[in-house]
């Protein structure tokens, strides 16, 4: 019994020290050897130093949630709007944060008078692409010293079964199949160079029928249009009933057959059932109970046992905001790793503790 607890009392002393060290470590640290661990950061983190404190010790990648969208830095031929795009990529030049440039041709927040004359009419396909193409150009240019992946298109695939036509029909699909898609992966290629990697990023990206959907595309887009696709950006917008980390994984499993670079893009866990992008999520929460809470946990850890074992090709995991408190879901939805008070929650230990 006494030498019990003196053994007890020399555990307590010798890890004493390293794990209040231990408190001082980011996800960053933890998954040094893995992958690098992001967040999507927002005007609003800049009048809260406190969450800049957590971004410099917990991440070590940078998306912009909303600042580096075509429609809000090129809201109209000739007007750049470098506002909030400078501030994010100053704080990652200043703190030597690599920067994920989120996203250069989505069907929402984007760039519309790029398809249009000024009296409203469709411009021809050559005008359109030129103007695509100075953006592209002129935002890479602006930041290439510190971007390191790009999303060049997002969410340009269908949700729902087998039988649904391949591509979202957006204004874009519409407008000029699925040319827009090569287009926009040759732009970036000869904007960005060899060093950036290109990727096309989605939701709801598990699912079986959509990552067959997504997975053909990629491949079209190589071999036949011949451009380049580096990764697929998992968007990650998920919850605690799905999907599994089965799924997670067996998507996994097939995009590793065409890109050698996976990316977890949009993680975050919300506690009701929505899953799904921009459109399609409701800002009800559920009541958290312990029950919940510990489902939570699980499918975080469940999802990074199944990030760890792919660390060959999946190079970050970026979360969808900082904390619960600046979340696009709203604090009920729980998703995040730190609560409104930007405490670690128990999703964090279940991650980092392996
Ligand atoms: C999509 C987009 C993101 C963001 C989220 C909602 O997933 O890719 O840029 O708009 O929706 O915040």
């Amino acid at each position: 019994m006494v030498f019990r607890k003196i053994l007890f009392f020399l555990l307590m002393m010798m890890t004493g020290g390293s794990l209040s060290a231990q408190e001082n470590l980011g996800l960053k640290d933890v998954y040094k050897d893995y992958f690098k661990v992001g967040c999507a950061i927002n005007m609003g983190n800049f009048y809260h130093p406190e969450d800049l404190e957590l971004i410099l010790r917990e991440y070590n990648s940078i998306t912009a949630e909303n600042d580096h969208k075509t429609g809000m830095v090129h809201p109209r031929e000739g007007v750049w709007n470098w506002q909030g795009a400078d501030v994010i990529a100053n704080f990652c030049r200043e703190n030597h944060l690599p920067l994920r440039l989120h996203n250069l041709c989505w069907h929402a927040q984007f760039a519309d008078w790029m398809m249009y004359d000024e009296q409203g009419n469709p411009v021809p396909d050559e005008v359109f692409y030129a103007r695509l193409r100075d953006h592209i150009f002129t935002i890479v240019d602006r930041y290439r010293d510190i971007i390191y992946a790009i999303d060049v298109v997002n969410e340009a695939m269908a949700d729902g079964g087998p039988d649904v036509q391949p591509y979202r029909p957006s204004k874009l699909y519409e407008r000029f199949g699925d040319e827009f898609i090569a287009k926009a992966f040759q732009f970036a290629a000869e904007a960005a160079g060899p060093d950036v990697l290109l990727i096309y990023n989605d939701y709801n990206a598990a699912d079986r029928f959509k990552s067959q959907r997504i997975f053909n595309m990629v491949k079209k887009m190589k071999e036949e249009y011949g451009v380049r696709v580096d990764g697929i950006g998992m968007q990650g917008h998920y919850n605690i009933y799905g999907p599994s980390a089965a799924e997670v994984d067996s998507a996994i499993t097939m995009y590793r057959r065409i890109v050698d670079h996976i990316q977890f893009t949009e993680l975050d866990v919300r506690v009701n059932m929505e899953m799904g992008g921009q459109l399609q999520f409701s800002q009800k929460g559920e009541e958290i109970t312990d029950e919940v809470k510990a489902r939570h946990s699980e499918q975080y850890r469940a999802l990074f046992e199944v990030f760890r074992k792919h660390r060959d090709v999946i190079d970050c995991v970026t979360f969808w905001n900082v904390s619960d408190r600046d979340s696009w879901l709203t604090s009920s939805n729980y998703p995040l790793l730190f609560d409104k008070a930007l405490q670690r929650k128990d999703a964090y230990r279940a991650i980092t503790s392996f």
